[in-house]
């Protein structure tokens, strides 16, 4: 086999974050901020590049066979993902603590010996070497992104897809199920957050727009989106949010169910104004479709707020993008992290401008950009 090169695009969560969680509808779009894996056959050894996280490492065959051994797998291509105690063993192969086992380093480690493990029939050597554009834990899917192209890459290794069948379609890239590429990375995206809802996977496997339900994921025929990427530079921690969310649904769930509901109602609808849009003939139209995208945006960051999953650099973020008639919301887990403007046709460029300096000058990183990049590609 050929080298193979893939990437994958990060993601923006439109609605729908933490409501997710509990089976409502999430609306997510990609970001072309890309992770792009090379993985050449061959040698002696097996190799992990990945200078983003300070990875450098090679296995000498030997000891990968070995460790193959001991997880007893069955030798078949893409076999059913490690169970937990094979995983405890692999995690004891690299080193790694149990939990949280040794930051992004170990995390990207861990991500790739299971897949490696699993989907190939038999251990071979190779070079995988994976570039980012994406800041890491920065919720803007850094992680499913490097999963999509871990996943794809060994999927190729595997003998599967074809190098010829490169027309990428809304189901198919390079001559793989994107379902299939999808259901892998969720396997690694369970060993980096716990337990994810599936939508950072589904959007950084597809790419473009899509609408997520209760483990479902519909690719959408949305409009390229201009937005400002807002980066609080906030660290936070998904899994501590989600389960700050549940333990308050918990307490109170007579009042945090409508919260749900509500957040669920708002993706629906933001689903009828994204095809609104794309529909739009006229500039009238267009100017109603974004007026009403809007208006959503600001009643989600409201609710997802009342779920305290907001931060004071976030709402700073809201503040100063409002008194500019800009409109913003987390995106996200929250709790810092990310925020994001949604532009419109008529958003004048002054404002946006002005926005933007403003927040530089507050300490936040921005780019301006639009979502809805292609999903993986094989280059
Ligand atoms: O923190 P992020 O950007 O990876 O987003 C998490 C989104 C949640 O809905 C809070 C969790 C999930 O798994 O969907």
């Amino acid at each position: 086999m050929a080298a193979v090169s893939v990437s994958a695009p990060g993601k923006v969560i439109l609605h729908g974050e933490h409501s997710v969680v509990y089976g409502r509808r999430a609306v997510a779009l990609s970001l072309d901020l890309r992770t792009t894996l090379t993985l050449t056959p061959g040698g002696a050894r097996l190799v992990l590049d990945l200078p983003e996280v300070d990875i450098q490492q090679a296995w000498p065959m030997g000891e990968v066979e070995a460790l193959w051994e001991r997880l007893g797998q069955p030798g078949e291509a893409c076999a059913a993902p490690l169970t937990e105690a094979q995983v405890g063993q692999v995690r004891d192969f690299l080193g790694l603590p149990e939990d949280p086992p040794g930051g992004p380093r170990g995390l990207a480690l861990l991500s790739f010996f299971q897949l490696y493990l699993a989907i190939l029939p038999r251990p071979v050597p190779a070079t995988l070497r994976v570039t980012s554009q994406l800041p890491t834990g920065a919720g803007l899917g850094s992680s499913a992104a490097y999963a999509v192209c871990l996943s794809a890459a060994l999927l190729r290794l595997a003998g599967r897809g074809a190098a010829a069948d490169s027309t990428p379609s809304t189901e198919v890239s390079g001559g793989l199920s994107l379902q299939e590429v999808s259901g892998w990375a969720f396997r690694s995206e369970q060993i980096v957050h716990g337990t994810p809802s599936g939508i950072d996977n589904s959007i950084c496997t597809y790419g473009g727009a899509v609408s997520f339900k209760a483990g479902c994921c519909s690719p959408l025929g949305a409009p390229p989106l201009q937005v400002l990427l807002v980066n609080t530079r906030v660290p936070r921690s998904t899994k501590a949010l989600v389960a700050a969310v549940a333990a308050r649904r918990r307490r109170l769930p007579e009042v945090v169910e409508p919260v749900l509901d509500a957040l669920d109602a708002l993706a629906e609808r933001a689903l009828q104004t994204l095809a609104d849009l794309s529909s739009a003939d006229s500039p009238q139209q267009q100017d109603e479709a974004y007026a009403a995208l809007h208006e959503l945006v600001d009643i989600n960051h409201a609710l997802l707020a009342s779920l305290s999953v907001s931060h004071a650099s976030l709402e700073r973020l809201v503040g100063v993008a409002a008194s500019y008639g800009l409109h913003a919301k987390l995106t996200g887990a929250g709790g810092g992290g990310l925020g994001v403007v949604v532009l419109g046709r008529d958003t004048a460029p002054e404002a946006v401008d002005k926005c933007r300096s403003e927040l530089e000058a507050q300490g936040y990183q921005v780019w301006q950009t639009i979502l809805g990049a292609p999903g993986l590609t094989f280059h």
